[in-house]
């Protein structure tokens, strides 16, 4: 994920009028061969192996830590405690107490934080947002938000961190997955009331790259069954996080049905828009989707978006709302909905355990 921010800076230049400049000036990491990777940045000044030393540098004003779960709380206290700002990875620590200290510390120091989730910066997320918000949908009937990969499927990818408890968390699939399926919804104003959680372990060991295998302890496959309140109603809304998810590569969604209209996004279609209407027949309308970003590029309207542009869209959100130029525009994730989400996936851990519905 480094590499993709070292991506996002580098061609900076494409945002229309941005009113503030970016560059990436020090990069840390363990890995030698990844270090020689970023000396083709022309700007970066220094590589190092030791995080501490690129926190001295005062050239660095905002640090994007892209670590295994298990560092997080420690590097994100550190860049904070060098009075730095931080574009922080989810799940915003390992689990629960982890994030409430790292909010703590963001209080103590005052520095500017956000969690990173770049998909709703895509056209077609904008447009679900902005049919949310058209009140055009009538009475909400229920929500489905999810994040799909398919990789895991093959019994044969050698296990990593992201596999095993220690390093990935608790609560598994969720931390690599759900900040993606819950920040739309959150933004939104849908806080779930209720969970109740369908947690999967599927391939319990994995082999270790050295010719053994390695135990794979983590959650795999979430499926949280929730309740949100809408206008005074409660209503469904269905979350789903998921490493073995038969042919979906890397497929973020959300569909909102409501009683007079709905509407559907998949990465699945990229291009494509779903928007349902209740007319005199019931039409379900495919819209083509440009270009259409928060943050205005040279890049014609007709072009389509990848997953590059929404990471720069992201942090473009990030730089523009440090800068107090966010104008309206959508957000990274805050603190405050990285602890939310946090407190969803314990509730569900909950959940799971006892195969009860658990109150949030
Ligand atoms: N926003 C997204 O779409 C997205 C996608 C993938 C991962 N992530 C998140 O990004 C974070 C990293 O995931 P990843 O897939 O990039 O993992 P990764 O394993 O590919 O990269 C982690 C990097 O951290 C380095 N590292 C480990 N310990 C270190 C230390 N003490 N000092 C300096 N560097 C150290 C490793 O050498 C490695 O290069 C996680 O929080 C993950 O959930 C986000």
């Amino acid at each position: 994920m480094g590499r993709e921010a070292a991506s996002a800076f580098g061609r900076w230049f494409v945002l229309n009028d941005f009113p503030v400049q970016v560059e990436l000036v020090a990069v840390c990491d363990l890995q030698e061969k990844l270090l020689e990777w970023f000396k083709q940045v022309p700007t970066v000044k220094m590589l190092t192996r030791d995080h501490m030393e690129l926190l001295r540098s005062p050239e660095v004003d905002v640090v994007y830590v892209a670590v295994p779960h298990n560092l997080h709380e420690k590097m994100y206290l550190d860049v904070l405690n060098a009075g730095k700002d931080l574009l922080a990875e989810k799940p915003f620590g390992i689990d629960l107490k982890s994030a409430k200290v790292i909010q703590d510390a963001i209080r103590k120091t005052g520095k500017f934080v956000r969690c990173s989730s770049e998909f709703p910066f895509l056209p077609g997320p904008q447009r679900v947002i902005q049919a949310v918000n058209s009140g055009k949908l009538g009475k909400v009937l229920e929500i489905h938000s999810g994040f799909w990969h398919a990789s895991d499927l093959d019994p044969q990818k050698p296990v990593n961190w992201k596999r095993q408890v220690k390093t990935c968390g608790e609560i598994g699939v969720m931390g690599d997955l759900g900040m993606h399926a819950v920040h739309v919804p959150f933004r939104l104003g849908w806080n779930p009331v209720r969970v109740y959680a369908q947690l999967q372990k599927i391939y319990t060991e994995r082999p270790d790259g050295k010719g053994g295998m390695a135990p794979c302890d983590t959650w795999d496959n979430a499926t949280l069954n929730t309740e949100v309140k809408i206008d005074g109603s409660e209503v469904p809304m269905r979350l789903e996080m998921k490493r073995l998810a038969p042919g979906e590569t890397n497929t973020w969604f959300i569909e909102v049905l409501g009683t007079d209209g709905g509407v559907r996004y998949s990465t699945k279609e990229p291009k494509t828009l779903w928007l349902f209407e209740r007319r005199k027949e019931q039409v379900w309308e495919r819209i083509d989707l440009g270009h259409q970003v928060p943050f205005g590029t040279i890049t014609g309207g007709i072009f389509e978006t990848g997953f590059p542009d929404c990471f720069l869209q992201m942090w473009a959100a990030y730089a523009a709302e440090r800068a107090g130029q966010l104008n309206g525009r959508f957000g990274c994730v805050t603190p405050e909905e990285a602890i939310r989400s946090h407190e969803l996936f314990a509730a569900a851990l909950e959940s799971n355990a006892g195969k009860k519905v658990v109150a949030l």
